[in-house]
């Protein structure tokens, strides 16, 4: 792995942002949120507590904000923190379109420099669950929470990294790389599309790692795209991932009493 991953990431973020402002226009403009790359229901999934008034919530790695802006119109405070200068400017600008009160800080999830134990309710889709290295951007989202607050975060499942050739093809039947082991994948020097440094594991290492970092699992999805789904997304065909599960969704909680 790349130990420069974070500047790697942010500059292809920077120079990826302007392919993601129509993506992020539709998503701010849902009646009701759908998530990851198939759009999957909110009501399907309840990602999100359907009330989130008086609750101070975090979102790690917000892109364009459409997550932060969707606890924002269920009642939370929120702040919402990304790496890339230019992913930011399109969230902001959705903001003053939208209007909302959420609090945008460009900086690193893994190390946000918030307070202790300031939040009740964090979230990652697609954002630090992927882009940050686990151990690392855990132990911040822990420290960020206060007890008995909750994580809920959304990335690839690790068989679509299994499938997905070296050379950034899409992903096939073929099971093109080890599980054993598996941190993630440098998708920088990719023939098809390359794009930065992603992280993911095996099932095993993240209920270890939830455990050292002393999160406890209450509930765990294993996402399809939609019967009705066409086409190839983030190198994923619309069949395939009918077929094998192309994301997970993690719902986590730290332990103790809220106050
Ligand atoms: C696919 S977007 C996901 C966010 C949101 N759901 C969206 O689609 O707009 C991934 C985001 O992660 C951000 N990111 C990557 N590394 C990060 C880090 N270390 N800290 C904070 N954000 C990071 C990128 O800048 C990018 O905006």
């Amino acid at each position: 792995m790349k130990q420069d991953y974070l500047a790697v990431n942010r500059d292809i973020w920077n120079a990826d942002a302007p392919q993601w402002v129509a993506f992020a226009e539709a998503r701010w403009a849902l009646a009701d949120p759908e998530w990851g790359c198939w759009g999957n229901p909110e009501a399907k999934l309840r990602l999100l507590p359907h009330d989130m008034s008086g609750l101070d919530t975090i979102e790690l790695g917000c892109g364009t904000g459409y997550v932060a802006y969707w606890m924002a119109k269920r009642g939370a405070q929120v702040t919402a923190i990304d790496i890339s200068e230019q992913q930011l400017d399109t969230a902001r600008a959705l903001q003053a379109t939208h209007g909302s009160q959420i609090t945008f800080i460009e900086g690193n999830a893994e190390a946000t420099g918030l307070p202790v134990a300031a939040f009740d309710f964090a979230i990652s889709e697609y954002g630090a669950s992927i882009w940050c290295q686990p151990e690392v951007w855990l132990t911040e989202a822990w420290r960020l929470l206060r007890p008995a607050g909750r994580l809920v975060f959304l990335g690839n499942h690790p068989i679509s990294l299994i499938c997905s050739p070296e050379n950034g093809a899409p992903a096939d039947m073929t099971l093109h790389r080890p599980y054993r082991d598996m941190w993630g994948a440098d998708w920088t020097q990719v023939a098809f599309e390359p794009t930065g440094i992603c992280f993911n594991l095996t099932h095993e290492s993240w209920m270890n790692l939830f455990a050292k970092v002393g999160f406890t699992v209450e509930r765990y999805q294993e996402l399809y795209a939609p019967e009705k789904a066409e086409g190839t997304r983030a190198a994923i065909p619309a069949d395939w991932a009918k077929k094998y599960s192309v994301e997970q969704v993690w719902h986590l909680a730290k332990p103790g009493q809220s106050s």
